[in-house]
C-alpha cells in the first residue's frame, strides 16, 4: 500500500479539464475588478468577494506600494518576536474602532484567525455550540481545540435551544460560533435570538463577519452595528480578503480577551505576520469605507436589482438577503453545464458543489460589488435567462 495511490484514483479533476469544463483555478490575467481576463478575453466578474470594488482603487493601491517602500516586501518573523510593526498596531487600533470593540488582533488571513481564536479559546473542559453550516475554518479551529464540541441545525434556533439545555447543568466555559452572513447561501444571522439564547444558557457569542463587514450596516460595520449590538456580540472575526481589499484577518472583543488570544493562539505565534503593503492597504480601505458610505448604498442597490431580476426571472435564489446570492441548479453536472455556458459568454461565477453545499443543491454563487455598472449587471440577466431558458433550468 502507497500512501500515494489516493492521488492516482483521483481523476475526476483531471477528466474535467481534458473534457473542458474544469471550472477552478482558472488563471486570471487582470486585476479582480468587475471585468476581468481571463484567456485573454474580457469576462464580467460576479463571482468576487471584492464587494466595495476597493483592490484596485488608487488609494488603496498608492498606500499598499508606499509601504512597501518604507518597510519592505515581508516581516519574516511571527507577530510574537519580531514581526509587529507600528502599522499592524495601527490598524488593529481603527479595527477595534470600526467594529465598535476594545482591541483587535490581526492574523495573516481569516482562516488562521479562526483556527487560532477558536482553538485557544476553547480549552479541554469548554464547549464550543456551531451552526451546522459554518464556514471551513470554524470547523477546523473547533476541530484543533480541546474542548466538546457541539452542533444545532443550521438556523434553527429551537435545535440550538435544545442543545443548550441539554448541557445546562455542567458548569463550564460555553460559546457560540455562528457565520454573521453565511457564505454560500447569502442569508444573514438572526444574531438576537443566538445572543438571547447565549445570556440564558451563560455562553459567549463568537461570529464571524468576513462576509458582514462593510456589507451589512450603513457605515459597513459589520453584524455588530447591523443588529446595533456591541456588547452583546462578544467576539467579532474578519477578514481582510473581501471587502478590505488585501489580506488577512482579526478578531475583536475584550481587551483582557484579545490579550490571551494574543498569547494563546497557535496560528498566530508560529506564523510570519501580515506584509506591510497588505496592512496598509486595509488601512486605505476602511479610510474609503468611512468616507465614502454611498458605496455601500449602490452596493446594495446593486444587490436589489440582481435579486429582483433573478427571482422574476424564475431561478430559485433560496433565503439571500446580502450580495451573496445563489442560483440553485441542483445536480453537479447540471451545475458545471451551466457554469461553462456562461463562461463561454463572458460570464465569471463560481459553480459550489457538496461539501461547500448540501447534496443535490449545487448552486452558482454569485456576488455582487459597488462597482458593478447597470449595463453588466443587465448583461448577467439576460445571460442568465437565455441559458437557464436552454438548459431548462427557468
Ligand atoms: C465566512 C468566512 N470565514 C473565514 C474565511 C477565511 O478568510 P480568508 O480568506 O481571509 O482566509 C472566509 C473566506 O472564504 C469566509 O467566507
Amino acid at each position: 500500500m502507497d500512501i500515494f495511490d489516493k492521488c492516482h484514483h483521483f481523476t475526476r479533476a483531471r477528466e474535467a479539464v481534458k473534457e473542458g469544463w474544469y471550472p477552478y483555478f482558472r488563471p486570471i490575467q487582470s486585476g479582480p475588478g468587475t471585468r476581468v481576463k481571463v484567456d485573454g478575453r474580457e469576462m464580467i466578474m460576479i463571482g468576487s468577494n471584492n464587494y466595495m470594488g476597493l483592490t484596485g482603487h488608487p488609494k488603496v493601491v498608492e498606500a499598499s506600494v508606499a509601504a512597501t517602500k518604507k518597510y519592505g516586501t515581508g516581516c519574516t518573523g511571527s507577530r510574537f518576536l519580531n514581526g509587529t510593526l507600528d502599522i499592524h498596531l495601527e490598524l488593529e487600533e481603527r479595527l477595534a474602532r470600526f467594529v465598535g470593540k476594545e482591541a483587535a488582533l490581526c492574523f495573516s488571513t481569516g482562516f488562521q484567525a479562526n483556527l487560532g481564536a477558536i482553538s485557544a479559546l476553547v480549552g479541554k473542559d469548554d464547549i464550543v455550540f456551531v451552526d451546522r453550516e459554518n464556514h471551513a475554518s470554524i470547523v477546523d479551529g473547533y476541530r484543533l481545540s480541546f474542548g466538546k464540541v457541539v452542533k444545532y441545525r443550521h438556523n434553527d434556533f429551537a435545535d440550538l435551544e435544545r442543545v443548550l439545555q441539554l448541557h445546562a447543568d455542567e458548569d463550564v466555559g460555553k460559546m457560540i460560533v455562528t457565520d454573521g452572513v453565511f457564505s454560500m447561501e447569502g442569508t444573514i444571522a438572526h444574531i438576537p435570538q443566538i445572543v438571547e439564547l447565549a445570556r440564558k444558557y451563560g455562553a459567549r457569542v463568537y461570529v464571524d463577519d468576513a462576509h458582514a463587514l462593510g456589507v451589512l450596516g450603513k457605515r459597513g460595520g459589520g453584524s455588530i452595528e447591523y443588529w446595533n449590538m456591541p456588547d452583546d456580540i462578544d467576539l467579532v472575526m474578519g477578514t481582510f480578503s473581501k471587502s478590505l481589499a488585501s489580506l488577512g484577518g482579526f478578531v475583536a472583543g475584550d481587551a483582557v480577551v484579545i490579550d490571551y488570544i494574543k498569547h494563546h493562539a497557535r496560528s498566530l505565534i508560529f506564523s510570519a505576520s501580515m506584509p506591510p503593503g497588505a496592512v496598509a492597504a486595509v488601512i486605505a480601505a476602511l479610510e474609503i469605507i468611512e468616507s465614502e458610505p454611498e458605496r455601500i448604498e449602490r452596493l446594495w442597490k446593486n444587490t436589489q436589482k440582481m435579486k429582483e431580476g433573478f427571482d422574476s426571472l424564475g431561478f430559485n435564489t433560496g433565503e439571500s438577503n446580502t450580495p451573496i446570492i445563489p442560483i440553485v441548479v441542483g445536480e453537479d453536472d447540471d451545475c458545471f453545464t451551466f457554469w461553462k455556458a456562461l463562461f463561454d459568454n463572458g460570464i465569471f461565477v463560481n459553480p459550489a458543489i457538496p461539501p461547500a453545499v448540501p447534496p443535490h443543491q449545487a448552486i452558482l454563487r454569485t456576488s455582487y460589488m459597488a462597482t458593478h455598472s447597470d449595463d453588466e449587471l443587465e448583461y448577467v440577466l439576460e445571460m442568465f435567462k437565455k441559458i437557464g431558458k436552454q438548459l431548462g433550468v427557468i
